[in-house]
């Protein structure tokens, strides 16, 4: 089926369905484009909080959906391709996280939210990427902290706040990949060009960078700056909405192709078989969800 047939099918879909698609800005631009929003980790959150759809279509990674059924437990919340998880979110077990409190019973600890609905649930707060220093500079002074399960973004986060914290060595693969040898390579190319980093990017590039924010937080950068060429560290399917955005900004991806594969899976088509099929529909256990939910709305609050 060509695109503009498929977007048609999908519009009718939603409209008999009372659903909405919400979709990250790493998943295929096609994709982004049959979204009713398009966002960061942060704002999808909030925007599953508040829609009155019944269905919500969620094109991002598990821990995404997952979050979106725990804030939202009365909507059916789908997911295009079930096999679409975060290897980062996978580095810490449940059964980890709760010796480690057993044997650190003070200790606080925040949940970056790329995690299991089961690590929300063993959290005190979660954080996405916009709002780490936030959450973790409203934390109690005299408590020790535990930050999982990123150890970039813990450590910027420390850095930034200056803020003693415990940093789980979790990380993600795709922001792996960017290097200084990558970056002094773009560079030597585009000398006028401001660096944006995500803060997942290991702690050498986010030292190295002009700015370091969450993909939205990049995406208004480059509207903001007086700069007029940057390059981006971060998945390159934020290029979309930068270039619409700041059609008179250049941008250039740090690593060509550096993609995240499991954003990737949410094509179109799949799209509209979740729509069709009602499938695949992202369950929490109801114990998981209440603890978890309570992580997800300390944050919220904030
Ligand atoms: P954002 O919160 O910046 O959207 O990032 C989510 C993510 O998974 C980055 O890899
Ligand atoms: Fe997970 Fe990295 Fe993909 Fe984000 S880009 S969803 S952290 S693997």
């Amino acid at each position: 089926m060509e695109f503009p047939e498929l977007k048609e099918r999908v519009q009718e879909l939603k409209a008999k369905k009372n659903a909405v698609i919400l979709a990250h800005y790493y998943t295929p631009y096609e994709t982004q484009e049959l979204a009713d929003y398009v966002g960061d980790s942060l704002e999808l959150s909030r925007l599953a909080a508040k829609t009155d759809a019944d269905t919500i279509v969620f094109c991002g990674v598990d821990f995404m959906a997952e979050s979106a059924k725990i804030l939202s437990p009365q909507k059916t919340v789908l997911t295009p391709d079930p096999r679409a998880n975060c290897p980062m979110a996978n580095m810490l077990m449940p059964k980890e996280l709760r010796r480690y409190k057993e044997e650190h019973p003070d200790t606080i600890v925040v949940a970056y939210v790329n995690c299991s609905a089961e690590i929300k649930a063993e959290a005190y707060i979660c954080c996405t990427s916009a709002n780490a220093g936030k959450v973790v500079a409203s934390l109690p002074k005299d408590k020790p902290v535990l930050f999982v399960p990123d150890r970039y973004l813990g450590t910027f986060t420390k850095k930034s706040v200056g803020r003693e914290m415990e940093v789980w060595p979790g990380f993600c693969p795709t922001h792996q990949r960017f290097t200084l040898k990558a970056l002094a390579e773009a560079k030597a190319l585009h000398p006028e060009a401001e660096f944006l980093a995500h803060p997942e990017c290991p702690e050498e590039l986010s030292a190295a960078a002009d700015f370091v924010g969450s993909t939205s937080a990049i995406i208004r950068r480059v509207g903001e700056s007086d700069a007029k060429e940057f390059i981006i560290g971060t998945e390159q399917g934020v290029l979309k909405a930068i270039r619409e955005k700041s059609p008179d900004k250049i941008v250039y991806p740090l690593l060509e192709g550096n993609v995240c594969p499991n954003m990737k899976l949410m094509t179109p088509q799949k799209v509209l078989w979740a729509l069709e099929d009602n499938e695949y529909e992202i369950k929490v256990l109801e114990d998981t969800r209440i603890k978890a939910k309570e992580a997800l709305d300390r944050m919220l609050a904030l």
